[in-house]
């Protein structure tokens, strides 16, 4: 997704910039580009393709400077393209703008823009029509002509914007998309993420919707919508900016699947006294408050649905409360029965994923109470929730998710636990019985992936299939899709999950000599019908994967090779299951030589509809 970077300073704009842009590289994006004073002029480069495309292009180039603004472009308005790609520029070329999101009326502004201005566009983006608006308001004062145009513009968006007549300001603007100012010395910065300032600052103000921001090499304002200066607490990072990088592994992917037992440990013992009781920080959810809740929503998007998957079959379990869990772009156009007797949870590692949030606003103006779980602090869908519980994963750049969904699970146990202690649901004896298995959880973990060695050799043994099955019973299911996703997204392969006893339904007729099924077995009660549902693929020919506890053997008898977990309760398996099939996705895709951090098409934080 796109990326903005702005510093105004005593260093050179243009090389800071680009590093800023290097550090977003995570979020996608197909092309970039940058614009900083000149002379009294703007100088505007970009570039299709990979920043060092726009390295190549102005080196030898003099483009030193004290401000300027940059921007990584995920396509939305118009193909991937050197005249697309931000900063976009006013007729004159005395405006340059960067921007992330998008402007919904930009079609009726840019007729507008023609008819009443006589405007000729260059690019199909709705960027170039916030760049000549600004243009043709301006009369000396930026900020009145980026308050008059955003007066004119919907949609959801974060701006960053210069003027070549006033070197000494950048103006930014944030609706709806991330937008934050780094503070520093002689030097301020803005930026859509944190990891983009880390090497510079670690102070920063987190914008909140519909602010104007003013930034100077010497000050920072952030203005509301009626111009009035607002005071914000400085929130200090405390992520290393080491955190932020690859630490010697080939991917950041696989660093991040080994930093699960880490984050699992931190998001699970932060949140227990010494009696092993749940402290939820950031949920204020009464008794009486729980007690009148009658409907639990889980609702998110991709890895972190599986998650919500998982989260259902948790909360019926020991709370006793029916959850549905729905994909949040299905749930904000169904018109789904929420009222104030709803509890709505939003799952989401960036917590910026714009179905989410709009589910979560359909959610709140029904009357619902929003809960969310979060990696990104201070992020839109954590700030517009009534309740955040944070998942403590750090970092994730990895466009695969890993290390969010394992937490975003312990989060799941801990949030159903303490509704299950505060309705009575629970007995003493079982909650400490599933306390006493999270908490084992991150040295099963850290056993698990010393197998990493073995499941590499089984890649190499099937990096080549082009379809694959995975199956599974009970909470194996959510695990099965989110195994699929891993390996769909990263390799490229066509896979597929579904729950084991709905193959005879229609999806066995695919079965075939050398078809690869992935079998999750691993819960204690369905072993015996998973194995049924083995012998069923093998005999038509499957190549079977199977996954299991340590001490069910039973299943080498049937499948051809078999990945086990250290022994557990059924009730955590979910947390054990899936890091083997991350491992096995990321040496698949390895193999098939593929952009694992990167894969074709996908952005980490996906900020559009
Ligand atoms: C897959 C993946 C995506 C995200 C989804 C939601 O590996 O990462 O499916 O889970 O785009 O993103 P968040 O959690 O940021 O709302």
């Amino acid at each position: 997704m796109c990326g903005i970077v702005g510093y105004i300073g005593d260093g050179n704009a243009k090389d800071i910039i680009i590093d800023g842009l290097k550090r977003l590289e995570y979020r996608g994006y197909d092309s970039a580009g940058i614009a900083v004073h000149k002379d009294g002029n703007l100088v505007v480069r970009k570039h299709i393709g990979r920043i060092s495309n726009l390295e190549d292009m102005i080196q030898g180039e003099n483009l030193d400077s004290p401000v300027g603004i940059g921007h990584t472009r995920w396509a939305t308005h118009g193909a991937p393209s050197d005249i697309n790609a931000h900063p976009h520029s006013s007729r004159d070329g005395r405006i340059a703008v960067v921007h992330n999101g998008i402007i919904e009326n930009y079609v009726k502004l840019k007729q507008w823009l023609r008819e009443n201005h006589n405007i000729e566009f260059k690019s199909e983006t709705d960027t170039e029509v916030i760049a000549q608006l600004i243009g043709v308001f301006y009369d000396g004062d930026l900020l009145d002509a980026v308050y008059k145009a955003v007066d004119m513009m919907e949609g959801a968006y974060a701006i960053g914007v210069i003027a070549a007549d006033e070197p000494d300001k950048i103006v930014a603007v944030r609706r709806d998309a991330p937008l934050i100012v780094g503070l520093g010395n002689n030097c301020n910065f803005i930026a859509s993420d944190i990891p983009a300032l880390l090497k510079h600052v670690r102070k920063i103000y987190l914008i909140e919707n519909n602010e104007t921001v003013v930034i100077t090499k010497n000050s920072a304002k952030i203005l509301n919508e009626e111009r009035k200066e607002v005071k914000r607490d400085v929130f200090n990072v405390t992520w290393d900016a080491d955190a932020a990088e690859k630490e010697g592994y080939d991917h950041f992917m696989l660093k991040e699947i080994h930093e699960q037992p880490k984050g699992i440990y931190e998001t699970l013992m932060r949140r227990l006294d010494e009696n092993d009781s749940i402290k939820l920080d950031g949920i204020t959810l009464t008794k009486e408050e729980l007690d009148k809740i009658n409907k639990i929503y889980i609702v998110a998007c991709g890895t972190a649905y599986h998650a919500g998957l998982v989260g259902k079959y948790a909360i019926e379990k020991f709370a006793k409360i029916p959850v549905e869990v729905d994909v949040a772009s299905e749930f904000r156009y169904r018109d789904p029965f929420v009222d104030e007797n709803t509890l709505f949870i939003a799952v989401s590692q960036s917590g910026e994923t714009l179905d989410t949030l709009a589910a979560l606003r359909e959610a709140k103006s029904k009357g619902a109470r929003i809960l969310s779980v979060v990696n990104v602090v201070g992020s839109s869908v954590a700030r517009e929730s009534d309740d955040v519980f944070y998942t403590w994963a750090g970092p994730e750049i990895a466009v695969a998710s890993t290390k969010a969904y394992t937490t975003q699970l312990i989060c799941m146990y801990l949030i159903a636990l303490y509704m299950a202690v505060l309705k009575g649901s629970i007995t003493e004896d079982y909650y400490k019985f599933v306390m006493d298995e999270l908490k084992a959880l991150p040295e099963k973990l850290e056993e698990l992936l010393k197998k990493e060695k073995d499941i590499e050799e089984i890649a190499k043994s099937q990096y080549k299939r082009e379809c694959v099955f995975f199956i599974g019973r009970g909470s194996d299911v959510g695990v099965s899709y989110e195994g699929s996703l891993k390996l769909k997204e990263i390799s490229y392969i066509n896979s597929f999950a579904i729950a084991a006893g709905e193959l005879k339904h229609g999806t066995i007729a695919l079965i075939e000599q050398g078809t690869l099924v992935i079998a999750l077995a691993t819960q204690d009660k369905l072993y015996d019908k998973m194995l049924s549902n083995i012998q069923e693929v093998k005999a038509r020919g499957a190549y079977v994967i199977g996954l299991a506890k340590e001490s069910n053997k039973e299943i080498e008898a049937q499948a051809n090779d078999v990945i086990y977990i250290p022994d557990c309760a059924d009730e955590v398996t979910p947390i054990l299951a899936v890091v083997p099939l991350q491992i096995l996705a990321y040496y698949i895709a390895k193999l098939r030589g593929c952009d694992i951090d990167k894969p074709k098409n996908l952005a980490k934080s996906v900020t559009v509809e």
